[in-house]
């Protein structure tokens, strides 16, 4: 699992709750979730459903919406937030990861500004947000990985 996501599930929750992954790819982190005792649901592009448009699930709400390499894909970011937003319960906690704008790699990266007036639009609070280089050992480079988090 993303080691990031794990050590704020392990700050943030005393007990495995419910989750929702926006883009969850090979569902990778679902899966240990619900190994953890989670109740996880994971949405993709890949299973036809398409987050540039509303999604409101089924099992709403969720204690936790978390979306990991998946926001600077997306063109419609006001309807993405929304999508997060919705989804959660009240008090319920957000993660995200994306990349910043100067990632070496990535070039769809965002600034740390954009971010921040984009959650904070939504109506989320005690919004945290950093900034922190990561090495992809997979693929043998750096990153620069913009973390946003916090609460509807
Ligand atoms: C880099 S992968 C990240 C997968 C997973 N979140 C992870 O951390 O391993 C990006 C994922 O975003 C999905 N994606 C891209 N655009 C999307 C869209 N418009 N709606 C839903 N999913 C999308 C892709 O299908 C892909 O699975």
């Amino acid at each position: 699992m993303n080691e990031y996501l794990e050590n704020f599930i392990n700050t943030k929750f005393e007990k495995p709750i419910k989750a929702l992954d926006l883009g969850a790819g090979d569902f990778c982190d679902v899966k240990q979730l619900e190994k953890l005792g989670w109740k996880c649901e994971g949405v993709d592009l890949e299973m036809g459903i398409d987050l540039e448009k509303p999604y409101v699930s089924k099992n709403k709400p969720f204690d936790l919406v978390y979306s990991n390499y998946v926001l600077q894909r997306i063109k419609n970011k006001n309807v993405f937030a929304r999508t997060v937003y919705e989804n959660l319960k009240d008090d319920g906690c957000f993660f995200i990861h994306t990349f910043e704008k100067n990632d070496s790699v990535i070039a769809t990266g965002m600034s740390q500004e954009f971010l921040q007036e984009l959650l904070e639009k939504q109506g989320f609070r005690n919004i945290e947000i950093r900034i922190f280089d990561h090495y992809d050992k997979g693929h043998k480079h750096w990153h620069k990985i913009l973390e946003a988090s916090g609460q509807k």
